[in-house]
């Protein structure tokens, strides 16, 4: 598998969505672990979750302690496997979201995440979503006291505009390393801040790319040019939408959903899929 960078560590250029594990429609855990292992298998070594990723009441972290069980019960090496998780979000109800961007609770939320993923130090800890109640800068001032105290190795910020990530940039003292956005063929104004982080050298992590759960099985019906250039290439529509962000820009690492292991192979095999310039302008412009 292809690399790309994440600060100074590379990582596969397409990661591991691990959400539609944890939430609505969930399958049972070892179909989850087989998608975890299938990943690995295929080369990913970039893992994206968030504590607020469960169902029920009461079972926050149900996808990162899945994570955690995948990466000890996996027969092979697992030292260059990135976990990417988030906190600010929650869904203490288990269906709707709120939002906490408070420093305590961000910190006590590092630390619940700590213990579930069973490391001393978090590779990747992303500022979930901004919360309007809070002031930006003290919540990113609480992620730099954690990359400080090396709770967390490094640090990213997601559902962010180009004020955000220039504000927590130059809190975090130039140490932000990624952006996590929607972007999608159906979902494309995140397009300034892609670019933003191209500048910047920042990773930029599409977070639904191929239209979200529900809507991913119909991306080639919804988006026909993906689906004429997918039979062109005798492979899948959803292939095509990935390797079409990876060639947007360096900086951009798709983090396709997957509950299955099939799914996370197809997607695994995205960067070897090598667009034409006529291709990608017809999908750049539809
Ligand atoms: N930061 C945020 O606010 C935020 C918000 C939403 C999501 N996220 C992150 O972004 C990740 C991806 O987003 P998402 O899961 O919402 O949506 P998505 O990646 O657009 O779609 C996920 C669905 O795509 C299907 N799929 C994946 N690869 C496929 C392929 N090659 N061919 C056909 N179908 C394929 C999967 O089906 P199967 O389930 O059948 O495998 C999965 O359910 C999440 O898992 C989460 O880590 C972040």
């Amino acid at each position: 598998m292809q690399t790309r960078r994440i600060g100074d560590v590379r990582v596969s250029a397409i990661g591991l969505g691990a959400m539609p594990m944890s939430i609505e429609g969930r399958p049972d855990e070892g179909r989850s672990i087989a998608t975890i292992h299938a990943a690995l298998d295929a080369g990913v070594t970039l893992i994206d979750t968030a504590d607020a990723y469960h169902l029920k009441q009461g079972e926050v972290g149900h996808n990162e302690t899945l994570i955690a069980r995948a990466l000890v019960t996996y027969g092979g090496d697992t030292s260059d496997v990135l976990i990417a998780t988030k906190g600010g979000h929650l869904r203490p109800g288990g269906g709707s979201w709120t939002l906490n961007g408070s420093p305590s609770h961000l910190k006590d939320a590092c630390e619940a995440s700590l213990k579930r993923l069973g490391v001393d130090a978090i590779g990747l800890y992303q500022y979930h979503r901004p919360d309007p109640r809070v002031p930006y800068a003290e919540s990113i001032g609480a992620i730099r006291d954690l990359l400080d105290e090396g709770k967390i190795r490094m640090a990213g910020i997601s559902n962010a505009d180009p004020a955000h990530i220039r504000q927590a940039n130059d809190i975090l003292g130039g140490r932000l390393v990624s952006v996590q956005n929607q972007f999608s063929p159906a979902f494309r104004s995140s397009e300034r801040e892609l670019r933003l982080c191209d500048q910047l050298g920042v990773a930029f992590l599409p977070w639904s790319p191929l239209g979200g759960i529900s809507r991913a099985g119909d991306l080639g019906a919804a988006h026909t040019g993906f689906n004429r250039v997918a039979q062109v290439h005798g492979v899948s529509p959803q292939r095509v939408c990935l390797a079409w962000m990876l060639a947007r820009a360096p900086a951009v690492i798709p983090i396709p959903g997957s509950s299955r292991p099939g799914t996370i192979r197809d997607s695994a095999a995205a960067p070897d899929l090598i667009l034409t310039d006529d291709e990608l302008a017809e999908l750049d412009a539809g």
